[in-house]
């Protein structure tokens, strides 16, 4: 069984006070509304990552992710954060290669295959993002793209460390648009991904990859969207700043 899994990015939003209150909210609704069954990752922006974690506490099921990490484990590197670190706050997960770091900060698939290894060596589970601009999907060379993306920068990890993976897939055109992949289309991709893990490395490492869909996700389609066999859940956005938003996702499995 694959783990059913919604991680909310809450990007470079909410102060102090806003995120104490978004996390209070999502952890009572969680308990209160027994949800079970689908893990809840938080990603707030670094410097929540302590007191979200503290209002988390043993609450089976949620847990602490960070947004990104650097490839280097140590030294000096000003503004960076380790995976080493992040670790050492209570943090599980962390988001690699979103869409908006590739673009905005130039993040390659080599430098992503370092920051996966820091992930990985530091105990943290990468949730590893891979999409296609609205270009690259009119052109019709979508899945090419994204396939290449994966062999570029995860398939030179071993079977074990690939097996610890968490991939996400984002079509780049559908993210903070109001747009969303049709969940036929999410579907489509998301088998095509499976099968081009499954070529690497094996149907069994495969089946049991978790690959969740980040792209304007929300409560109104993610019904459609959790209901297709190969997604396995959510990377949520701006869904992810309102609890009872996020909670209604979460429920949506
Ligand atoms: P969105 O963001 O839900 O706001 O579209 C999704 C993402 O960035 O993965």
């Amino acid at each position: 069984m694959r783990k059913k899994i919604v991680a909310g990015n809450w990007k470079m939003n909410l102060t102090y006070d806003e995120g104490q209150k978004l996390t209070s909210e999502i952890v009572n609704m969680y308990k209160d509304e027994s949800i079970k069954d689908v893990i809840a990752v938080l990603n707030p922006p670094f410097p929540h990552l302590l007191p979200v974690k503290k209002l988390i506490g043993d609450t089976s099921g949620i847990l602490l992710g960070a947004q990104n990490c650097s490839d280097k484990e140590s030294g000096a590197f000003t503004g960076e954060v380790s995976a080493k670190i992040l670790a050492s706050f209570g943090a599980s997960y962390v988001i690699l290669g979103h869409s908006e770091r590739r673009e905005y900060f130039k993040e390659s698939n080599d430098l992503l295959t370092a920051k996966v290894k820091q992930a990985l060596a530091n105990g943290l589970t990468p949730i590893f993002c891979c999409g296609e601009s609205l270009e690259i999907r009119m052109a019709g060379t979508h899945e090419a793209n994204v396939k290449f993306q994966l062999t570029e920068s995860l398939f030179d990890l071993s079977p074990e460390d690939f097996s610890k993976v968490v991939i996400a897939y984002e079509p780049i055109w559908a993210i903070g648009t109001g747009k969303t992949a049709t969940a036929d289309q999410a579907q489509e991709m998301h088998l095509a991904l499976r099968r081009h893990i499954a070529s690497k490395y094996g149907k069994d490492i495969a089946n049991a990859t978790s690959i969740l869909y980040g792209g304007s996700a929300n409560p109104g389609n993610a019904k459609e969207l959790f209901s297709k066999p190969d997604v396995d859940g959510g990377l949520i956005g701006g869904a992810s700043l309102k609890s009872r938003d996020f909670i209604e996702i979460i429920k949506s499995f």
